[in-house]
């Protein structure tokens, strides 16, 4: 077996938190479901996003000052789908959820447990996708969660292959 595939095989048995990620650049939103992704700094509180440079929500993402980073419930189901399965190519996911607009007009989506809006400090090329390194601005927790893990949601088939 090539180390490409054993790789694949090991991570397929993790389980990462879910979370779904939003921009906005102008009039243009975007948001999709993103497992790669993590806190990289605690003092400042800075994370790390990964999006798929196929997704629609990529360059979107990359033209806006900040993210919002929603964390899911186990029971968030619904958004799940709605960010990981549909792609803006084809629906607007924002007629399809209930959302305010944030700090510069990112949106906030109502059903999420909890939230952090982070700024863009940077991007990189690391492959297949694009990291932006983040830093939180503002958050707030709406209720207790357990978070939606990988494992709930792998069978799920995304918008875009990665
Ligand atoms: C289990 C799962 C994990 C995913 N992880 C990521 C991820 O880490 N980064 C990413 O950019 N997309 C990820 N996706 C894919 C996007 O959420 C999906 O392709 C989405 O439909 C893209 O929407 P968009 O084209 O509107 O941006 C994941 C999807 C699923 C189902």
């Amino acid at each position: 077996m090539t180390t490409e595939k054993t790789v694949q095989r090991l991570v397929a048995a993790l389980d990462y938190p879910m979370v779904v990620v939003t921009a906005v650049a102008g009039d243009t939103r975007g948001g999709c479901l993103v497992g790669f992704t993590t806190q990289c700094s605690i003092h400042p509180p800075r994370f790390l996003v990964c999006i798929s440079r196929r997704n629609a929500t990529h360059d979107v993402a990359l033209r806006s000052r900040v993210l919002a980073v929603h964390f899911l419930d186990r029971g968030d189901l619904e958004l799940a789908e709605l960010f990981g399965e549909e792609t803006a190519d084809d629906t607007d996911k924002f007629t399809r959820c209930e959302w305010d607009e944030g700090p510069d007009g990112v949106p906030l989506l109502r059903h999420s447990a909890g939230y952090v809006v982070a700024r863009v400090l940077r991007h990189d090329q690391v492959g297949d996708h694009t990291a932006l390194l983040v830093e939180a601005i503002a958050a707030e927790q709406r209720r207790p969660f357990r978070q939606l893990g990988f494992q709930q949601v792998r069978d799920m088939e995304p918008g875009h292959k990665a």
